[in-house]
């Protein structure tokens, strides 16, 4: 059975995780506006991530004894400015998704709710991942700088960059 501090600590996630989704769906958007197809294709799959990541968080409170929350969300942004821009704001995002889980992490150490610990390992290895993604993206955007030969060849290639997920078989 989950505590309270815990539930309620869980339930946050995944409103986090549901507005990481709705994100980068409207990112996805915004470059698919642009002609930047590959990128817009790359920001779905994001999409669709997040939102994974947030039923894997639903189902196990549920599971717990607890009651998963869909809560309301903030409407993001619709103008990215650039897609350098989107990106930079793609990393810092994930920073700061790195940071609550580490706070949960935290919580539950404090608890001393240990199967909830073990749950979070998974998420502690994706943000590894996500945010080395999110790094990698970077660093080929500073390479191509203002060339516009690069930026074809970016949005093409971006495609074929995923996160290698942690070996799991996916929400229950
Ligand atoms: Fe669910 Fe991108 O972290």
């Amino acid at each position: 059975m989950l505590k309270k501090k815990v539930e309620t600590a869980l339930n946050e996630q995944i409103r986090i995780e549901a507005e990481s989704s709705q994100i980068y769906l409207s990112m996805a958007s915004w470059a698919e506006v642009k002609g930047l197809e590959g990128i817009a294709q790359f920001l779905y799959k994001h999409s669709d991530e997040e939102r994974m990541h947030m039923l894997k968080f639903f189902k196990y409170v549920n599971e717990r004894g607890g009651h998963a929350i869909v809560s309301e969300l903030s409407a993001p942004k619709i103008d990215f400015g650039s897609f350098q821009q989107l990106f930079r704001e793609l990393f810092e995002h994930e920073i700061m998704v790195s940071e609550c889980i580490n706070n949960l992490v935290h919580i539950t150490l404090e608890e001393k709710d240990y199967a909830t610990h073990n749950f979070l390992q998974w998420f502690v290895a994706e943000q590894i991942e996500e945010e080395a993604l999110a790094r990698t993206i970077l660093d080929k955007i500073d390479l191509i700088g203002s060339d516009k030969g690069g930026l074809y060849l970016f949005d093409r290639d971006i495609q074929q960059l995923t996160v290698n997920s942690a070996a799991d078989p996916g929400p229950a």
